[in-house]
């Protein structure tokens, strides 16, 4: 029997994509019926009660995760997409990745100027993804809540990235 610990339900994969990459897999944690709900209830834990309109989650993780807090909450859901699978109007914000770039997309009507989001995902590495997120919420006119991520990997150093932006992050478990 498991105990309570998320980092107890999440899976770890040496050498996936690469050699020498720990590969922290949540698939196993969503798979987990009360993992899942642990996750969910504690991703939106700090942030109940607290004047959010909307839950921004990154593709793809940040989808399923995002989904469930926002219908947790009973507020609506902001899809933030790799560049090209949005269908109506948009803006990108392109990122670094350890070899070139990449880019995410929000449709423009999908907050209004002065709505605050909580952006959710799986996991912050570096914090490229998620600096993008939170500038797409921003150039819309939104104001970022924070961002609840399940995993840190505090080496890479996205927590101190996004703090030193202002942004309050929370995240269940670290990995070294
Ligand atoms: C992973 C993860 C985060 C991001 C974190 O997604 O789910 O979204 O990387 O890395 P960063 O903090 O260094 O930006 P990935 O880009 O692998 O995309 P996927 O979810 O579509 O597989
Ligand atoms: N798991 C999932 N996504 C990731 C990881 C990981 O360990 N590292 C960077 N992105």
């Amino acid at each position: 029997m498991k105990n309570n610990q998320i980092e107890d339900y999440i899976r770890t994969i040496p050498d996936f994509p690469h050699e020498g990459i720990m590969f922290r897999d949540v698939t196993t944690l969503f798979n987990d019926a009360r993992g899942f709900r642990m996750a969910v209830d504690m991703l939106l834990h700090p942030f109940a009660g607290m004047p959010i309109d909307r839950v921004a989650g990154l593709e793809a993780r940040g989808f399923i995760l995002g989904g469930a807090v926002a219908h947790q909450l009973g507020i609506g859901f902001i899809p933030i997409r790799k560049a090209g699978k949005l269908p109506h109007d948009r803006i990108a914000q392109d990122y670094a990745l350890e070899y070139g770039t990449a880019t995410v997309e929000i449709h423009t009507d999908s907050l209004q100027p002065g709505e605050t989001v909580l952006i959710v995902d799986d996991l912050l590495a570096t914090g490229g993804t998620a600096e993008a997120g939170i500038s797409l919420v921003e150039r819309l006119g939104g104001k970022v809540a924070g961002c609840a991520f399940v995993v840190d990997l505090p080496d890479l150093g996205g927590r101190t990235r996004l703090e030193k932006m202002g942004v309050d992050v929370h995240a269940l478990c670290a990995f070294e």
